[in-house]
């Protein structure tokens, strides 16, 4: 299959820092699975997240306080099936992440399973397991603004750093992260211009997610990408690509498209 097609190089993490040097785009979704992995990767997706969004969308929980490291271990090696370009990431699930121990010892089974990288949310005491993971050779993939993971000490899905001492905030963990060793910063939820001034001021590249244009790159999770209705309320930044894309193949490349030129998000799918 698709031997005319020149094979593209495979991403590495070193990678990522000469794509924000570069100022090349990155795109990446979230797969679940072998076939839809490999529908992203031969898409030119450039990174690949086994989010624990699979909790709400997979296994059709209210949020991701029920994902388990079995769960994502699992699914990680299924994507990893699929998956022979992208950059395969994932995603440490609550509390899997509480110590330095336990983040090692999960870290390593999705290593294991396939992944080149772990993604973990917030800072604070999270700066000592970012640490402890990047001196044992660990990439890490930090995530921060609206963290879901935090949802019931926030009180829902909300937009965070709008007043000015919350961004303060988020700038300063977005300087220490990176100081810590992240390898790439996850930003969602974040009003625009919070994300461009920490994009603008970190080495490393960002991931908006509802955070505006500015970022080094842009994730959507699959299933909001497709339309698909996954019981929860579509948030402002989804837009459905299938309706462009004309098929699932076609609406990843036109997603990636549009983040490569710098089309999505807009206005209409971003916080001011
Ligand atoms: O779990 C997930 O899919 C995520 C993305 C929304 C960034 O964390």
């Amino acid at each position: 299959m698709y031997a005319d097609r020149p094979a593209r190089k495979a991403w590495t993490v070193p990678m990522l820092a000469d794509a924000k040097r570069e100022g090349r785009r990155l795109v990446m979704l979230t797969a679940y699975d072998a076939s839809f992995a490999r529908t992203l990767d031969e898409a030119g997706v450039d990174l690949i997240l086994v989010g624990d969004s699979l909790g709400m969308v997979v296994q059709g929980h209210q949020s991701t306080l029920p994902v388990s490291v079995d769960d994502i271990v699992y699914h990680t090696a299924c994507a990893a099936r699929g998956t022979s370009s992208a950059l395969l990431i994932a995603d440490l699930p609550f509390q899997a992440d509480a110590t330095p121990e336990r983040a090692l010892d999960a870290s390593v089974r999705c290593l294991q399973a396939g992944a080149g990288m772990v993604k973990l949310e917030g800072a604070g005491h999270k700066l000592d397991v970012i640490r402890f993971l990047v001196e044992r050779e660990i990439p890490v993939c930090a995530h921060l603004g609206l963290t879901p993971q935090s949802v019931l000490r926030m009180g829902g899905y909300k937009v965070q750093g709008r007043d000015e001492r919350a961004a303060a905030i988020l700038r300063a963990d977005a300087a220490e992260v990176t100081q810590a060793g992240a390898s790439l910063l996850v930003l969602e939820c974040v009003p625009s211009s919070v994300a461009a001034a920490i994009t603008s001021s970190v080495s490393i590249p960002t991931i908006g997610i509802g955070a505006g244009v500015d970022c080094d790159g842009q994730v959507l999770v699959l299933h909001d990408l497709l339309g698909i209705n996954s019981g929860h309320r579509r948030p402002k930044f989804v837009r459905d690509f299938l309706a462009d894309g004309g098929s699932i193949a076609g609406a990843v490349r036109a997603f990636a498209d549009a983040v490569r030129a710098g089309r999505f998000p807009d206005a209409e799918h971003s916080y001011g």
